[in-house]
This record gives C-alpha cells, structure tokens and sequence, in this order.
C-alpha cells in the first residue's frame, strides 16, 4: 500500500471483530515498529504483546473502563526504556528522545496494521502505575501506549484536521 494512502485512509477503530490475529502478523506490526528512527538510533522501545484475556481485561480497567480494549484479539502495549535514553543523551534522552522515538514506533504499527487490513487505536489515557503493575514492568520503563490490534468491526468516517494554513508558519513562527 502506497505511504500517502495509508496515512490517509488509517482511523482509530473502537470495536473489532473476534477474528483471530496470528503470531506471523503481530511480528510484521512489531517489526514495522522496530524500523523508525530514533535518537543515536538507541531504539528505546519495548513491546509487551497480551492475549491473555485477564490481562485485557485489567488494562481496559486501567485505561478508565475503555472497554473495546479487551474485545481486541491482541493488545500492544509500547514502552519507553528510559534509562536506554539516558545512558547516551541524559535528561534529554529521558524525558524527550525516549517518547519521541517510542512514538515513532507506534505509528509505524499504526499504519502498518491498517496497511494489513487491522484496525487499532493508540490509547494515551490510562493510570500509568496500574499499567505497570498489571504487566510487572520495570521502574526506569514508561508504559506510553497501548494499542488493541483486531480486524475492524466499524468504518469511522475521517475526523477533521486543522487547514494547513492554521498550523503552518513560513520563515519564522
Ligand atoms: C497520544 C494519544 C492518546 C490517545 N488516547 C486515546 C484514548 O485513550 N482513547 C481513545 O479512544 N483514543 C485515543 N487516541 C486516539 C485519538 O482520539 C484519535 O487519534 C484522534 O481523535 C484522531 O482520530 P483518527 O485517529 O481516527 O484520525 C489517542 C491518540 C493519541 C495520539
């Protein structure tokens, strides 16, 4: 799929159906992610993939009751690895280049995942702290998004972007 028709076409999809989503397809998603760039190329990123359906079901609770969450086959959690980042840039690298480069590896699953005909959603809004205990992630790793992966069971239609003349700046700000 062409790059432009992909970023175009991509929604955030809240429902899916209970089609399942093999192993092989989940590691195209992860290694999609593990192409973006990144400061010094550090690749502060780590993955957690859930199936299990406790787990979903937990982080849904921790995501404030997003309960499409745990509908989804499989669920991607993305995690920044901040002392990675800050072993090269300092406070930099861990308050800035880690989210920036994990972000960067989010849209790539993103975008690859609707390249595969699989809907998802980057979930931002969950307690952090719950998140980490439910998946027993290190002090020094920040949860930054998790994303329900599943084939789509809605069509949104496109939400509206600002006009380009209201965001863009020539010369100087
Ligand atoms: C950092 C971030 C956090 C987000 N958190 C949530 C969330 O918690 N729940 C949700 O349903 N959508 C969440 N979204 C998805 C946005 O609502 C969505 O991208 C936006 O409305 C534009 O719609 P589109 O993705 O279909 O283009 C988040 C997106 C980003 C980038």
């Amino acid at each position: 799929m062409d790059v432009l028709e992909a970023i175009r076409g991509r929604r955030s999809i809240r429902a899916f159906k209970s089609k399942k989503v093999t192993q092989e397809t989940v590691e195209k998603l992860l290694d999609a992610a593990s192409w973006a760039p990144s400061a010094g190329n550090i690749q502060p990123w780590e993955f957690i993939v859930v199936r299990k359906p406790e787990i979903k079901r937990a982080l849904a609770e921790a995501a404030l009751d997003q309960t499409f969450i745990e509908e989804a086959p499989v669920v991607i959690v993305v995690c920044a690895n901040k002392n990675r980042s800050s072993q090269g840039y300092g406070i930099r690298g861990k308050t800035l280049y880690c989210l920036q480069d994990t972000a960067a590896s989010i849209q790539n699953i993103l975008l690859t995942a609707y390249s595969l005909g699989l809907g998802t959603c980057w979930i931002g809004a969950f307690r952090e702290e719950e998140a980490r205990e439910i998946l027993k992630i290190p002090q020094g790793i920040r949860p930054v998004a998790i994303i329900p992966v599943g084939y789509p069971a809605e069509t949104p239609p496109p939400r509206n972007r600002r006009p380009i003349s209201q965001i863009v700046h020539y010369e100087t700000f």
